[in-house]
């Protein structure tokens, strides 16, 4: 039995049930729990649908876009797959020695964390299932498939003693890929923190977990990096830092103030993404490294200079923040920096050069836009006020233009109320990612999705599987793209979020972003007909 060799808060020594009947306690299982051989993909559900904007063709007769746009194409170079990630999707949470992750905690102990409390128990049974999963894709024509590696499946305790089911696990899950022709892409860090680095030093809150996470980076690195080319060290910071604070009384307390919270998490994880990826080049230096930043365009409202200096101050307060530490000067930008000088040791010179220049591709999720404005009250109240609810970014958003009537476009499902389609903003989006932070390897879309309006309301199957809104998300969001490139922006490649229906969080199951539905009672996967509109882009306009 694996037992941690560290002294854990309680004062006695923790085995691994141990972790997960104090923190965790019984979880869910699913009946296919051996690994699972790919039946053929049935050549009828292969048939794309018919168009959605066109008089019906009959069905299996898929009609090109519009006209054909000869001026547009996708460089033969560019990638495109789709992503999932290890706590949406694998399931099996306890099997084959995995520790417990503070998701676990959040969504089997903290009420209503989760909004429906559901949990990852059982996800999309990938664990098992991941041989049909990636021939479902490649019989559909998609050549990359990202997926997130579990931190505490590798490394129980997060540190310590590895896991080499978990090795053997993710072994034959990157070669199912290679015998597809499928190119894994590989996340080492989507949110899933192993629990007891969160009770033992209160995670990212702690450098202690630079040295972790880079430990944990050398064993992959080191084990795949001879299969795996493009890497990224973890998703989305803003997000997973703006998780913190933790719900109080489960998880080890800290002395760090609430609102400073995300900053500590943010300076630790700037440390550990440029450690990682100096290993990683040490290793390989042919690897492509990069963390996944997220956002969206920053429209500003009216012309006032109010709202102009409130945009600059929602770039510096989202994409900024590792963003310019990591392309521009290994510093944070100036309105941030003004904030978290006040309470964080500065980096060192050794530091901002270790940070600065790590990133291979400006690896961007890139969902939607928001409108920026000025608080009502005024910038300059707001930074000085530290108890406005807009402190310390003080700037506003909405979805909605000046005239306060019509948003910027169609909404998603209310579960999701972040997103709204806003595809007419990429090619400007994509103009600013590169004049700003001028990545050497370009720009890279690495997750983009829609969640099809009350889908799950949706009882039959005919029904779930046609959905326009997505469908026509992924249409004009490539055509933006394809303008963009028309213009000169070095755009390489494309990652669909999401491979299929899946855990979404806080959402649970309710809001759905796949563009495959999954009958989580039977664990069958079906495509929708956005899978199709996908992947028929870039068979219209890739160049051979
Ligand atoms: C970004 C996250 O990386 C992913 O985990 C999430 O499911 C999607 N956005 C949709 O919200």
């Amino acid at each position: 039995m694996v037992k941690s060799s560290i002294l854990y808060p309680h004062s006695s020594f923790l085995n691994l049930p141990d972790l997960w009947d104090l923190y965790v306690g019984p979880v869910s299982t699913f009946s296919i729990n051996t690994t699972v051989q790919p039946t053929p993909i049935p050549s009828s559900s292969l048939i794309p649908p018919p168009s959605l904007y066109y008089p019906s063709f009959p069905t299996g007769q898929q009609v090109p876009l519009q006209s054909k746009n000869e001026s547009w194409s996708f460089p033969s170079t560019f990638w495109y797959g789709v992503a999932g990630a290890s706590y949406q999707i694998e399931g099996a949470v306890k099997a084959e020695g995995r520790g417990p992750s503070i998701w676990d905690v959040l969504s089997h102990r903290v009420p209503d964390y989760v909004i429906t409390n559901e949990t990852g128990d059982v996800a999309d049974n990938n664990y098992y299932q991941y041989k049909e999963d990636i021939a479902r894709i490649a019989a559909l024509g998609i050549k990359t498939y990202s997926f997130s590696l579990s931190w505490s499946r590798i490394l129980p305790f997060g540190k310590g003693p590895v896991n080499e089911q978990a090795l053997l696990h993710y072994d034959d899950l990157i070669d199912t890929c290679l015998s597809y022709g499928v190119t894994p892409m590989v996340t080492l860090y989507h949110w899933d923190l192993p629990l007891f680095l969160q009770n033992t030093y209160g995670g990212w809150l702690s450098e202690d977990i630079v040295a972790d996470y880079t430990e944990y980076a050398r064993i992959v690195f080191t084990r795949w990096s001879s299969k795996v080319h493009y890497w990224f060290t973890v998703n989305e910071p803003i997000v997973f830092c703006g998780f913190y604070p933790l719900p109080e009384n489960y998880f080890k307390a800290t002395s760090v103030p609430k609102k400073q919270q995300p900053y500590s998490c943010g300076h630790n994880v700037l440390l550990a993404h440029s450690a990682a990826y100096r290993l990683g080049k040490s290793i390989n230096d042919s690897l492509s490294i990069s963390f996944k930043n997220n956002g969206g365009y920053k429209i500003q409202r009216t012309d006032s200079a109010a709202d102009a200096e409130a945009v600059q101050r929602a770039w510096d307060f989202n994409e900024g923040w590792f963003a310019n530490p990591t392309f521009i000067n290994g510093d944070y930008p100036s309105n941030l920096k003004t904030y978290v000088e006040t309470f964080l040791t500065p980096f060192t010179q050794d530091q901002k050069a270790q940070i600065n220049g790590s990133c291979d591709i400006f690896a961007h999720d890139a969902y939607t836009s928001d409108f920026i404005m000025a608080p009502d009250s005024g910038i300059a109240a707001c930074v000085s006020n530290s108890s406005n609810a807009l402190y310390p970014g003080c700037y506003n958003t909405t979805k909605l233009y000046a005239n306060n009537y019509w948003a910027m476009g169609p909404a998603s499902d209310p579960g999701s109320p972040w997103l709204y389609k806003a595809t007419d903003w990429v090619p400007a989006f994509l103009h600013y990612m590169q004049d700003t932070w001028k990545p050497k390897g370009g720009v890279a879309i690495t997750e983009f999705g829609m969640s099809e309006p009350y889908e799950e309301l949706r009882t039959d199957l005919a029904s779930i599987l046609i959905d326009p809104l997505r469908s026509a998300y992924y249409r004009d969001y490539l055509s933006a793209i394809l303008i963009a490139l028309s213009e000169g922006v070095n755009v390489v490649g494309t990652l669909a979020w999401s491979i299929y229906d899946n855990m979404e969080w806080s959402q649970g199951y309710s809001v759905k972003f796949g563009i495959q539905f999954v009958n989580l009672t039977t664990q069958e996967r079906f495509f929708k007909a956005s899978a199709f509109e996908y992947v028929n882009m870039f068979n219209v306009y890739q160049d051979k």
